[in-house]
Order: structure tokens, then sequence, then C-alpha cells
């Protein structure tokens, strides 16, 4: 299941990091960038949608209601044999995306996730304790990158913790790019039985969490049974892969450029992290596969016009690197005002949960390295698995001691 860029040859899209810094988008990325804000690429399936290179026109588009995020329509660019499957309102269009998203926003917004800080910060001290009393080198991203997040939205959601190695085995292999049809159905199924049998218990049982709330609207007719599990699925997955995977990245990413993460240490001030968190967003961009949609009506854009039905790409990583919006893109600093990213996304279906995964972050850089700030790699860079093969992408492992 390769994607392949067009004209510019054979490169991978999204295309590997390895040749070059692997927080860096791939060179071909950066080539087509340079030529123009929008091109032609070659998929796996021998479709051609366009591919949008630069941030101007991303935000356009994204926040474009003309542009569709159904991954059923034809012309959609999907990124391997589809199953047929959507999980839930993240592959929708309004009102019905809306309607769906709405039942579930209350404990994102900002001032609900800040009264779970103390929360996460009792989290991520634990998991430091427990850290500091094991043995070295060990592996944070099992340590510590995936436990915090999958900790949290369990809590949230209420979702048993015990479960942690089920739901995180399926949830990888839904979001492996070269996972076949059959074994990402499988393991979207089985979550899907998982979500609908907690629905069922919270609608015997509701407790105070969001599953139960989701529950409530199976009782109220607004949402089917099925539609609750796969809502669910969606909060579990997009609730811990991504946040984990930003931790552990984040991590390596200030390894490689130790006076950064010597300012991150050394700082008491809130607004030096929050900062921090935003340039390490804008900069490593885990979310690399890119915004897909389908053009609805023909869509003027810089001097081309998108045909009613063909796909498009927006891979937030190279409008995260646009040198208009981010004067010198690739270097990391942490001082820079990097709110306006797009590693959240934008228009509609921006993330839902971004005031949880900022605060996660907040609280885990700020204190991971305060408390080991001897922290280092236990192996090189070089023999470091990144997730080429991801929908997200990240490490798989990250060994280090100190
Ligand atoms: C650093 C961590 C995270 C990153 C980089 C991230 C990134 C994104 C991006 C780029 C989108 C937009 C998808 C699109 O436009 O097609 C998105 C949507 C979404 N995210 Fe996140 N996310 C993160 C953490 C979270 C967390 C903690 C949750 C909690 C449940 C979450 C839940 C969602 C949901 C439900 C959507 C769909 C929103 C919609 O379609 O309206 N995300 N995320």
């Amino acid at each position: 299941m390769t994607e392949t860029l067009d004209p510019a040859g054979l490169q991978q899209f999204p295309g590997t990091r390895a040749a070059g810094c692997p927080f860096d988008p791939p060179p071909s990325l950066h080539a087509l960038q340079k030529e123009g804000p929008l091109a032609r690429v070659r998929l796996w399936d021998g479709a051609t949608p366009w591919l949008v290179t630069r941030y101007d026109e991303q935000r356009a588009l994204l926040a474009d209601p003309r542009v569709s995020s159904d991954a059923t329509r034809p012309g959609y660019p999907i990124q391997g044999p589809f199953t047929g499957d959507v999980v839930s309102f993240i592959l929708m269009d309004d009102p019905e995306h809306h309607r769906l998203r709405r039942m579930v926003q209350a404990p994102f917004t900002v001032r609900r996730v800040e009264s779970m800080r103390p929360a996460v910060q009792q989290i991520v001290d634990d998991l430091i304790d427990d850290l500091l009393a094991g043995p070295k080198p060990v592996d944070l991203v099992e340590a510590f990158a995936l436990p915090v997040p999958s900790l949290v939205i369990c809590e949230l959601l209420g979702v048993p913790y015990a479960d942690h190695g089920f739901f995180q085995d399926n949830s990888k292999t839904i979001i492996k790019r070269d996972a076949s049809p059959e074994d990402r159905a499988a393991a979207g199924g089985r979550l899907a039985e998982y979500l609908d049998r907690l629905v069922g218990e919270k609608l015997a049982d509701p407790a105070d969490d969001l599953l139960s709330k989701v529950a409530e609207r199976v009782k109220t007719g607004e949402l089917t049974r099925e539609g609750a599990a796969r809502m669910g699925v969606l909060l579990l997955i997009a609730g811990h892969e991504t946040t984990a995977n930003m931790i552990a990245l984040g991590t390596l990413a200030l390894l490689q450029n130790p006076g950064q993460l010597a300012l991150l240490r050394d700082s008491d001030d809130p607004a030096l992290v929050a900062g921090a968190v935003e340039e390490l967003l804008r900069y490593l961009n885990i979310t690399h596969s890119g915004r897909r949609r389908v053009a609805l009506a023909d869509i003027e854009i810089a001097g081309q016009v998108i045909r009613e039905g063909e796909g498009i790409i927006m891979p937030n990583d190279i409008a995260n690197r646009d040198p208009e919006t981010f004067p010198d893109p690739d270097e990391l600093d942490i001082r820079r005002d990097a709110r306006r990213h797009v590693a959240f996304g934008f228009g509609v279906h921006q993330c839902l949960g971004q005031p949880l995964a900022r605060m996660e972050l907040q609280v885990a850089y700020s204190t991971l390295y305060k408390r080991i700030p001897g922290l280092r790699l236990a192996t090189e860079l070089e023999r470091i698995p990144f997730k080429h093969d991801g929908q997200v992408y990240g490490v798989y492992e990250l060994p280090v001691t100190w």
C-alpha cells in the first residue's frame, strides 16, 4: 500500500523521514511546497487527488463547507482498502457530525480540563516514582508515554484501565497504515464489541463518566447502541494514541536539542511550558498522513480549480513548516509563538480533545525532565524504531536511562 508522489518520482507518501531528520517532513514534500501551494499526487490505488502544501491554503480549505470528511463519498482519498467502517463523527459532515460531536464535548472544555490537572499531575508523579524505583534502561513509551494518556482517557470515559493491553493492541492495528483490511476490520470489530459491552453496563448501572452520558443518549433514542460504541472507540483511540506519541517523540526531540531541553527543565514559568508544548506540536506534527477531504463543489483556490468529487490531502506537517508562516520553520525554538499551528487540524473537525492533550503534555514535559534531570537515550538515534508505517507518527520504543 505505497502512496507515491507524482510527478516527483516514486517517493512514498506520506513518506518516510528516515532519509533525513526523523522530525522533518520528507524532503519530497518540501520540494513540492517550494513549487507551489497545490500539486497532484498519485495514491496507492491510482487515484490522483490534490496535495495542499502551504499553510494558508490548507486553513482556507479546512474551513470551507464545500469540502467533505465523508470517507464513503467517491473521490475521498483513502489510505488503504476501505473496510466500510466509519469511526464515528470524525469521518462525517455536518449536521450529523455536529449533532454527535456536541454530545461528548462537555468534558473537553478548558475549564473542565483544568479541573483534572491535579489528578493528571498525580498520575505523572506516580509513574515517575515507579520509573525511578525500577530497573534501567527502560522503555519510556511503555513505562510513561502510553500510560499517562491511557489512564486519563480511561478515567474520563469510564473504561477499566486493566484492559489497556487489549485496547492498545487493537488501536495499534487500526492505525497501522499497512495492516490488511481484514486485520483492521477485525481489530475494529473487537474494539466495537468491547465498547458495546461497556455501553450495556453503563445503561444498566450508570456512573459519573462520559460513556454513561453517551449511554443516556441511547436511552433517549438520540443514538443507536452501535453509534454509541463507535463513538467510544473514536474517543478511546484518539484519546491515547496521539498524546502518547507526542510525549515520546517530544522527549526524543528535546534530548536531541539539549539547549531547548535545558530551557524547559530550568523554568518554572507556565507560559514557557505552554509555549514549548505548542512549538513541539508544530515541529513534530504526528498526524502526518494529512487531513483528507473530498470537494463537494468546484472550488477555486491559488489559481487552480479543485473540481467537485476530487480528493484533497492536507499534510499538516508541511503546513507547520511553511516559511511564510513560521520563520526558520525547521528550527525547534520553544520560545517562538507557535500557537497558529495546525497540528490539531482546523475548521469544524478541529481536535475535540485539544485542551486535554495540551494539559497532559504540559504536565508531562514540565515534570519528567525536572524530576529526572540526567535523562538520556540508552541507545543511538539510528537504532530507534520510528512509526513510518503508522497513521500517527512517533516511536515504537524509546530506551532511556539516567
Ligand atoms: C497531541 C495529541 C493530539 C493530536 C496531535 C490530535 C490531532 C487531531 C487532529 C489533527 C484532528 C483533526 C482530524 C480532521 O480534521 O480530520 C483531531 C480530531 C479529533 N481528536 Fe484529536 N489529537 C490529539 C489528542 C486528542 C485527545 C486527547 C482526544 C480525546 C478524546 C482527541 C479526540 C479527537 C476527536 C474526537 C477528533 C474528531 C473531531 C471531529 O471530527 O469533530 N484528540 N485530532
